[in-house]
This record gives structure tokens, sequence and C-alpha cells, in this order.
């Protein structure tokens, strides 16, 4: 079963996609960190992310692997774990600006099929149900309220960067203008599938959202 989640950030699309697959015992796979690890590989080997012709040079020179440790996906590029390195600043501002390009998005998508070729795995993202996998079992897409997810995302820094000093507004107007890039932009730009079960989550707790996901698995299986 192909299971696909998609939803701006901070809507909790990897804390569901990580629960599902404990319960389910089927792998999940998180393709904004593949975006994250190929902004993060690029930024390591200073390239200006305007110059594209670079970049599309660089694409098949970055090895990514996926290595699962315990409760934990690992992100590996060229043999470096960059697991926790993908979520600083400075990929988050930058990640959207690459995911945009055409040819990056070809270069994942096709590792993103080939992932999902046995038929079985949860998938999480932005274009997960309207692009890559059209035909997916079943399909959610979480709406949440910007100021509601800000909070969420602020808490989520403070408790991986303990040491800097972030800015509630700051998050909000990062994660505003992250929105407006990946809902506008030209190429499979954030947005529900006609057939995808959408659930507002701002108001209800991951738990609540989880048991609202697992029946709509429950009924499709069944
Ligand atoms: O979910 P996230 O915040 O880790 O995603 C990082 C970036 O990658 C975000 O700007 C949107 C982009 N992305 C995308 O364009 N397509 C996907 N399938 C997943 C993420």
């Amino acid at each position: 079963m192909i299971i696909v989640l998609d939803g701006p950030s901070g809507s909790g699309k990897s804390t569901l996609a990580k629960m599902l697959s404990k319960v389910l015992d089927i792998p999940y796979f998180d393709t904004g960190a593949m975006y994250r690890s190929f902004c993060w590989f690029l930024i390591d080997q200073k390239v200006a992310l305007d110059d594209e012709e670079k970049i599309k040079m660089l694409l098949d020179e970055m090895n990514f692997e996926i290595k699962m440790d315990e409760d934990e996906q690992h992100y590996i590029v060229n043999g470096t774990d960059i697991t926790r390195k993908i979520r600083n600043e400075e990929v988050t501002k930058n990640v959207s600006k690459v995911s945009a390009y055409l040819f990056v998005r070809k270069h994942l998508v096709q590792i993103q099929r080939k992932l999902g070729e046995s038929k079985v795995g949860i998938f999480e993202g932005r274009d997960m149900g309207t692009v890559v996998f059209p035909h997916a079992d079943i399909k959610f897409f979480l709406y949440a309220d910007p100021n509601i997810r800000a909070i969420r995302r602020f808490e989520q820094l403070k408790g991986n960067f303990p040491l800097k000093n972030f800015k509630k507004d700051r998050v909000l107007e990062e994660l505003l203008k992250r929105d407006k890039y990946d809902s506008t932009r030209e190429h499979s730009p954030l947005r529900q599938a006609d057939d995808a079960v959408l659930i507002d989550v701002s108001y209800l707790t991951i738990d609540q959202v989880f048991s609202k996901i697992k029946e709509h698995i429950e009924e499709k299986k069944s």
C-alpha cells in the first residue's frame, strides 16, 4: 500500500508518517529531507544557488542514502551523516529555491518513485499525491493555520538548537515566505490532490489526527 501525506511545513507530516510507519510496519520516506540534503550539499560545495549549470553538474555527484537506526532515519550524503545539518537555518532558508528547479525535481522524483516500486511505503512531501504517486492507494492533505505551525516550528527549533536565540515572529515570517514560494512555484507547487482526504489539523492533537488517518486507512483496506 502506498500512502501519501502532503501539506505545508509544520503541519505534522513527519511525525504522523513516523507513527504510521511503526503501527503499520512499513517504511516511511521524508521527501523534504531529500531536497534539504541536496541543498546542504550545494551549500557545502560553496555553489551559488542561482548557478543552474553548476547545480545541474552536481546532481549526479550527490550519493544519497537513507539508513534506519532504531527509531530515526539518517540521511547520508557521500558518506557523511547530515541528518541534523539539514535542519539548520541556512538550509531551511534556501531549500525552497533549490526545490523549485525542474531538473532537481525530476532527479529526486526518480529516486522517490524507485523507493515506491515495492508498492509499500508512506511518502510525505508537497507533491506526492499530485505528481509523484498520482495512483497512490490513499492520499492525505494536511492543512494547519500558519500561526499554529509557526509556534510548533519554533518549539522544534528550540529543542534542536538550544543554544540559538530564535524569535517567534521571524519563524512565522520565514514560514509564510516558504509557503508562498512552495505553493506558487511553476513546477509541482504545493497543492491538494483532487482525491486526497483533507484534514485541518490546526486544533487537533497529533493523536487525534493519527486516529483520523488510521480510520481512513482501515476503511480503505476493507
Ligand atoms: O518538508 P520540509 O520543510 O522539510 O521541506 C523542505 C523543502 O522542500 C520545502 O521548501 C518544500 C520542498 N519540498 C518539495 O518541494 N517537494 C517535496 N516533495 C518535499 C519538499
